[in-house]
């Protein structure tokens, strides 16, 4: 029985990214569909519970992606919605590679010591990434807050994480370097999640910080997110710190997201979501 995965993307051009990854875990074939949202996603789920028999419907599996977080998380409520009794497919939901980025980092960034009690600063956390990453450290016992240019949005997004998740996420409005600075007193961590190639830390700033010890960088466009970060550092110890680039954690990244379509054809039942890839990722570290 081949196994089907139906790319469900929340933006008009679905992304070729995830197409390729849904082969490269081990889909034999991946239908995409873009413009996805949650009034018109009902007729696709229901093709994928009614056409397979019970032991057969874990040949069927659907992702959620697509650039805003919010309107895929409305897409797999949609999806979920329509799962009934044994009429269900296993689904990934990583709008953005978000969970499975955030996972990746904050695995690398936990790997072999412990992040409770650490105070993390999610730079520019207001996006897919950012948000996850704090959700994810929030979990490892980390007192996290993220920051973003507007007061409104930082904490509007703040709050819809902890609305969500049960977590205390601080929202910090830092419009500029200097408030950004700011935000890293008393922090141990920082991880740059801002948009592709905006610097968001001067080397300087980070060098000579007094409590930073782990600084990791999401952004893999030049100009860094945070300058004197190699993209492909993975643990590289630099003025005191510990430095994780975007390519450092970008392969358990990609690894991770493969390892995550392959579970989707174990069984009919799973729903891959932040916690669950994190889990996986956790699992993967350092293999
Ligand atoms: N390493 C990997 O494997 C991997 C995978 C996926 C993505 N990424 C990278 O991860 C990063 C985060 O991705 P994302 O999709 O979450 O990002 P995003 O939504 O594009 O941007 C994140 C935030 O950046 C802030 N921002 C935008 N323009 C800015 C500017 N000019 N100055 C300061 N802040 C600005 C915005 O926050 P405010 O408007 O609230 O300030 C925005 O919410 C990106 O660099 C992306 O390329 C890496």
């Amino acid at each position: 029985m081949k196994k089907l995965l139906y790319q469900l993307d929340t933006d008009p051009l679905p992304s070729v990214f995830v197409n390729v990854a849904g082969f490269d875990g081990g889909a034999d074939h991946v239908s995409a569909y873009g413009g996805v949202t949650m009034d018109n996603v009902g007729a696709l789920v229901e093709g994928a519970i009614f056409t397979r028999g019970p032991k057969d419907k874990r040949n069927t599996a659907i992702f959620i992606g697509g650039a805003r977080l919010s309107e895929g998380q409305a897409v797999l409520a949609a999806v979920r919605a329509k799962f009934f009794g044994k009429f269900r497919v296993s689904v990934m939901f990583d709008s953005n590679g978000a969970n499975t980025t955030a996972a990746a980092a904050v695995a690398w960034l936990g790997h072999g010591r412990s992040l409770h009690g650490k105070r993390a600063v999610v730079l520019a956390g207001t996006g897919p990434v950012g948000q996850r990453a704090a959700l994810l450290l929030a979990r490892e016992g980390a007192e996290v807050a993220i920051t973003g240019r507007r007061r409104a949005a930082v904490q509007a997004v703040s709050d819809s994480i902890n609305a969500q998740f049960g977590t205390d996420v601080r929202p910090i409005e830092a419009p500029g370097p200097a408030e950004r600075m700011a935000a890293l007193e008393g922090a141990h961590i920082v991880l740059a999640a801002g948009a592709a190639g905006i610097g968001l830390l001067e080397a300087q700033q980070w060098q000579t910080h007094p409590t930073l010890e782990l600084i990791a960088d999401a952004n893999a466009t030049p100009p860094a997110g945070i300058e004197g970060v190699g993209a492909s550092d993975r643990g590289l110890v630099s003025h005191g710190k510990i430095l994780y680039g975007a390519l450092g954690f970008g392969a358990l990244k990609l690894a991770v997201h493969r390892a995550c379509i392959a579970r989707l054809f174990e069984q009919n039942d799973l729903v891959l979501d932040a916690d669950e890839i994190y889990g996986i990722a956790k699992d993967m570290v350092g293999m």
